[in-house]
């Protein structure tokens, strides 16, 4: 019934306005949680379900993602010549052995559809990852490990989602769903007004999707924001071909907000082994009063 999942794709090209300026010169999808930037979790994501080629549809200044998915040999040598094997192999293990990069310029900022559409090419005719970096989902197997479970067992396209409180639903793609029938998705919407919104389930940045996607994508025109939603190209999908909400076990930080930010470095910098136990002996001392 469904195929497995081999390209993830990797929307890189936004400006991270929100981050300015820590995000001047450097991609937001570099900021670090703890010692990793956000982007090499989310390819460790999209490796540990199963992906094997990694599509990064990148923007102007993002040279720096291209550089840390790069074996930096000058680098490597003198990790070897100082005899830090653990940074060295923390270096060298980024891009594990079978698994590719591709690199694909976005031309214009049309618009996440548009970034996604971009990637075709690379992707071919096969079902695919999308994810968003901003989104950081902990959760043990990974969000897009769980997604793939679903698509093995029941084919058709599957998208994370979220309770929202209802004010928030105007930052979200919102989702109504069949409950009787495996969360099939029956209406999206872009970022609707509370008022307007058909539930307060929001689309978080994990979508497993089927190649017919792209054909859609070709004929979305410019939607919320005058861009070209992916979100409308997943609506003129749903009378075609299943497509279903799907609740991932985990915790997800948005990390595209400052507070989101700091949460995920929180809940990350407790469970690193470098830095877990004094940091929570520092945060009884310094914050817990
Ligand atoms: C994008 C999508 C939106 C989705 C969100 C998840 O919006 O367009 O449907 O709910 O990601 O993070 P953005 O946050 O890029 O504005």
């Amino acid at each position: 019934m469904s195929r497995k999942v081999k390209a993830a794709v990797f929307p890189v090209a936004g400006r991270g306005t929100r981050f300015l300026p820590a995000t001047k010169a450097s991609p937001k999808e570099m900021l670090p949680v703890v010692d990793k930037p956000l982007i090499q979790y989310a390819v460790e994501e999209a490796v540990a379900a199963g992906a094997t080629k990694l599509v990064f549809v990148t923007g102007s200044s993002k040279r720096a993602i291209e550089d840390h998915f790069d074996t930096d040999v000058e680098l490597e040598r003198a990790l070897t010549e100082g005899g830090k094997n653990d940074l060295l192999r923390s270096i060298q293990g980024i891009v594990p052995r079978g698994v590719s990069c591709v690199y694909i310029r976005q031309g214009e900022p049309l618009g996440l559809g548009h970034a996604v559409l971009c990637a075709r090419p690379a992707v071919g005719d096969e079902p695919f990852f999308v994810h968003l970096a901003d989104d950081l989902i902990k959760g043990e197997p990974g969000c897009l490990a769980q997604m793939a479970s679903e698509h093995a067992e029941h084919g058709g396209s599957v998208i994370a989602v979220e309770t929202v409180p209802r004010e928030h639903t105007s930052s979200y793609g919102i989702v109504a769903v069949d409950a009787s029938n495996r969360n099939r998705i029956t209406q999206i919407v872009e970022k609707p007004a509370p008022e307007h919104a058909p539930s307060n389930s929001a689309v978080v940045g994990r979508y497993l999707l089927v190649p017919e996607i792209f054909d859609k994508l070709e004929k979305t025109g410019r939607g919320a924001g005058g861009e070209i939603q992916l979100t409308d190209g997943i609506a003129d999908l749903l009378g075609e071909s299943p497509v279903y909400a799907y609740s991932f076990d985990g915790v997800r930080y948005d990390c595209g907000s400052k507070l989101g930010y700091l949460q995920a470095t929180v809940a990350y910098g407790l469970e690193h082994p470098d830095t877990g136990e004094s940091f929570r002996e520092y945060l009884r001392n310094s914050v817990c009063e």
